[in-house]
């Protein structure tokens, strides 16, 4: 069988691996604690599901949408933007996609000739990079020297004549970073300077904890605005990760060109979940709320015996997301792996925690540890893996 040099040059998404191989070693029977999954553990609040049930059960849910999605959605996308933001998208202005995922992949198509170049933050979501291929362009890797957050400097130093685009992802996957308005300004100025468009994914906006606070690349000032596309989405905020909404506002003519591709690609996202995602947007917050209090729970509990755990380090408490990401370079030579890829491995098989190595996230001495897991199951986990490394 033939196949196109594109997609051979595509890595297969590493989280949705080990998340493949923990199913199968549930359904074999095997005692397996996933702390490797990105999504909320709670399922979809009622209200949701009810407004879902409604449009099939009315048959408003039967037919094709517009592509870019039905105009009650992309005003409650911007309503719920401009409460959170200060910033009024026009419907032109937003289009939805199938997830937050497809809002980045079809940006990138439309956005990228041949050779030209996206800055991509290392660590960084396993997604962007090969995305970016996918649609011919070159992701250039900004590592970050302290706190997971890149610099102007940084940035400064991989910026060509081909630079596109930066992607500015707070809070982060996989370290839960959240950048300050000042880090922000700084970045966004720097890209309006040089023409760089800021790919502003946003998608765990709404986790935020411990009384951080939290803004948007988008609420910096008009020009900063006017030069960023704002990527965000249900999945993470409303325990909707299965539903496959999210969207993309911005620049008109960006979003004109989205949506000429979203209409040969998908038709349209899912119609009875673009209902169900009018609900979550037009709602009170409280479900919200209520989740963001689990996690942070979590998060206070977790956190201090994570960084207790026998070779790992993990200086900074995360200020967002639903993940930790120490450093286990350490961890993985006190149990005699030479890589941190084979520790977790091992790990996984020895005791039935899921970790994924943070060479999928570009940096491989890390690992991720996901806390969207009730909280018997994360002392449990912790529990296992200090014996591993305390016993090896
Ligand atoms: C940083 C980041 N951006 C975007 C997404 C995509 O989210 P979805 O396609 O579920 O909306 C994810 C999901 O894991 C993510 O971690």
């Amino acid at each position: 069988m033939h196949l196109s040099k594109r997609i051979n040059s595509v890595s297969p998404s590493a989280t949705l691996a080990i998340s493949t191989l923990t199913k199968q070693m549930k359904a074999k029977g095997q005692d397996v604690i996933d702390l490797s999954i990105g999504q909320p553990d709670f399922t979809t609040p009622q209200f949701i599901d009810a407004a879902a049930t409604a449009a099939i059960n009315s048959g408003q849910a039967s037919f094709y949408t517009p592509a870019t999605g039905i105009a009650e959605l992309k005003d409650a996308i911007a309503a719920h933007v401009a409460k959170q933001t200060g910033v009024t998208y026009a419907k032109s202005q937003i289009a939805v996609t199938t997830g937050a995922k497809l809002a980045l992949y079809g940006l990138f198509q439309v956005l990228l000739d041949p050779g030209d170049e996206v800055l991509v933050p290392t660590p960084g979501w396993v997604s962007y990079v090969e995305q970016i291929r996918l649609a011919g362009g070159v992701p250039r890797a900004v590592v970050a020297a302290a706190h997971f957050k890149v610099t102007v400097d940084e940035l400064e130093a991989q910026r060509t004549r081909k630079t596109r685009a930066v992607i500015i992802n707070s809070p982060q996957n996989p370290s839960g970073a959240v950048y300050a308005r000042q880090e922000l300004t700084l970045i966004g100025n720097w890209a309006l300077q040089h023409g760089i468009l800021v790919v502003a994914d946003d998608i765990y906006r709404d986790l935020i904890y411990n009384g951080a606070s939290y803004t948007s690349m988008i609420e910096i000032d008009p020009a900063i605005t006017a030069n960023t596309v704002l990527i965000s989405g249900v999945s993470k905020s409303y325990a909707m990760t299965g539903w496959r909404i999210g969207f993309a506002a911005g620049p008109e003519k960006l979003i004109d060109a989205l949506g000429k591709l979203l209409g040969h690609a998908t038709g349209n996202p899912t119609a009875a979940s673009q209902y169900a995602a009018v609900a979550a947007f037009t709602s009170d917050g409280t479900a919200v709320e209520t989740m963001r209090q689990a996690f942070e729970d979590r998060l206070n509990t977790i956190f201090p015996l994570v960084q207790k755990l026998p070779g790992f380090d993990l200086p900074e408490k995360p200020q967002g997301a639903f993940y930790l990401f120490p450093q286990v370079k350490r961890a993985a030579a006190l149990t005699h792996y030479t890589s941190v890829d084979d520790f977790v491995a091992a790990l996984l098989q020895e005791t039935g925690v899921a970790l994924v190595p943070g060479r999928a996230f570009g940096m491989p001495d890390y690992a991720r540890l996901s806390y969207a897991t009730d909280k018997a199951s994360l002392l449990d986990a912790v529990g296992r893996i200090e014996n591993f490394v305390g016993n090896n």
